[in-house]
């Protein structure tokens, strides 16, 4: 069956998103590959150790947007890759969704890497979230789609705790107005940022945005490998995209993966603040 589009060129997995337990997402993400979480833990550690060293806060609270069945939290806390990750969830076989829930509270109270560190997720599909929340995850949730509106008084509650925002595959699917929502969520107090983008999406508005927020924003150095083309199709749209966009795909996209960079938006010191 041919795999289907977004408007963007990219393909469709909105089907995958909102089932009742992650074994279908982690299969058909193996399947291409998929690897931004794994390469993305490395720096998002490095972010929460910065953020503990300058804010001197002990257990820092981290918010992942776009977070679908708690993956980023799920390879900080468990150790585990994300192929490991796809073979646990393939080895669940029949089981159904409360022996899978089971087995990963078991699995996080045998050995939580991250004890001293409180997740939060946030997504537009509410059965991903719940899954990642009884699992063990997840601290909590916000279930929102802010693309479209505000947050509700208490899901700002929710958003405004987040000392560190991260996110991969997610920008895109979500814009400045999200992101906006969520800096601002708390009124005076702005969260670090740490996003993967795709090369195929511009993250320029989120830098202005931000920017008017009292952010700087760097990218990172290097490129990093999200997951390979699902299909001729979307290959040949984004390979379009980019090429509109004058960006070189040699030795990278042309070779059929789809590559992002890493954007830390941090905000600037108030005048009077310690540095
Ligand atoms: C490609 S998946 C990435 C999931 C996970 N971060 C990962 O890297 O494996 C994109 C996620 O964005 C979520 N999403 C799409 N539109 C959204 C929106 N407007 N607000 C929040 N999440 C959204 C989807 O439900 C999905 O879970």
């Amino acid at each position: 069956m041919p795999v289907p589009l977004h408007t963007t060129g990219k393909a469709s997995f909105d089907h995958i998103y909102d089932r009742a337990d992650p074994r279908e997402y982690y299969a058909r993400m193996s399947e291409l590959d998929y690897r931004i979480p794994e390469l993305a833990k490395p720096f998002f550690e490095q972010q929460i150790r910065e953020y503990r060293a300058s804010a001197r806060v002990c257990v820092p609270t981290v918010l992942d947007i776009g977070c679908s069945y708690g993956v980023n939290a799920a390879l900080l806390r468990t150790g585990a890759t994300i192929g490991e990750l796809a073979e646990h969830y393939r080895d669940g076989g029949e089981s159904g969704r409360h022996a899978l829930i089971a087995r990963d509270r078991a699995r996080l109270a045998e050995d939580d890497r991250c004890p001293d560190i409180r997740f939060l997720g946030m997504d537009a599909a509410r059965p991903a979230l719940a899954y990642a929340r009884e699992a063990g995850f997840l601290h909590d949730f916000v279930h929102a789609d802010l693309e479209a509106s505000d947050p509700t008084e208490e899901q700002r509650r929710v958003l405004a705790s987040a000392d560190i925002v991260i996110s991969t595959g997610c920008i895109g699917y979500v814009t400045e107005k999200t992101l906006a929502r969520i800096a601002t969520a708390h009124p005076r107090r702005r969260p670090w940022m740490a996003h993967f983008v795709l090369r195929m999406f511009d993250f320029a508005p989120i830098e202005q945005e931000l920017a008017a927020l009292g952010y700087r924003t760097e990218q990172a150095p290097g490129l990093f490998e999200q997951r390979r083309f699902a299909s001729a199709d979307e290959r040949q749209q984004v390979l379009n995209t980019l090429a509109d966009k004058g960006i070189d795909t040699t030795g990278r996209e042309a070779e059929g993966w789809l590559y992002a960079g890493l954007y830390l938006s941090r905000p600037l010191p108030a005048p009077g603040d310690d540095a």
